[in-house]
């Protein structure tokens, strides 16, 4: 499957981002980045953590509050790959978006990396949530590596998704995203230079 890097239209995929899912939020600093700026015209944002409440580090706690005072809902425990758990079918989002999913682990599943699985998994999910015409943006280093890693076009035309289309990612879009990696609390924004986030919709 061939893919596109889109160079010229960089954030049209972040206008008009409507009702918002974000999935894996660590912090929730991109969740309160997202609600700061008027931009990204978002009319409802639900943030949802992997992790339970309590195992939420300071920084965490205190960007929930900010999202709730923001109008944003902060939900936890929330897994990617198992949206039906939380979200009735009449829950429906205009933007789905996971910013650098990682499982954490290199355990082999199915003979497979575990986080192309993980995103198999995730945009099956998601797509019993995606309002029509919706899409998932999801975020991850620009290397030979990830890409290995993620085999994002293989894992679109799996979960039944149109061929999908990559952007550069700016970080210095959102001010006040505070990247943490999955294991601690060191940002992978400053190990790396380049960094795509992935559009993908569902087959018509
Ligand atoms: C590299 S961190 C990125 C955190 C945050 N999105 C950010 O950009 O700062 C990867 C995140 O994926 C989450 N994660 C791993 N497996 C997940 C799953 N099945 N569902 C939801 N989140 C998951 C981890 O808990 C962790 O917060």
């Amino acid at each position: 499957m061939q893919f596109t890097i889109n160079h010229l239209l960089p954030i049209r995929i972040w206008e008009n981002l409507g009702d918002v899912l974000l999935l894996g939020e660590g912090n929730l600093s991109f969740a309160n980045s997202l609600l700061r700026q008027s931009a990204f015209e978002i009319t409802n944002l639900i943030a949802t953590t992997f992790d339970g409440k309590r195992r939420l580090t300071e920084e965490a706690r205190k960007n929930a509050d900010k999202v709730n005072k923001m109008g944003g809902l902060v939900l936890y425990d929330v897994d990617a790959t198992q949206l039906k758990n939380t979200f009735t079918r009449s829950y429906q989002f205009d933007t789905i978006i996971f910013q650098f999913p990682n499982v954490g682990s290199r355990q082999a599943k199915y003979g497979r990396n575990p986080n192309h699985i993980m995103i198999r998994k995730f945009l099956q999910s998601a797509k019993e949530s995606l309002k029509l015409n919706g899409s998932v943006l999801i975020t991850a280093v620009d290397s030979p590596h990830y890409d290995g890693v993620f085999q994002f076009e293989e894992a679109a035309e799996y979960a039944g998704y149109q061929e999908p289309e990559s952007f550069p990612f700016d970080p210095e879009m959102f001010p006040d995203y505070n990247h943490v990696n999955t294991n601690d609390q060191v940002s992978a924004l400053d190990d790396h230079e380049a960094f795509l986030t992935w559009e993908f919709q569902p087959q018509p």
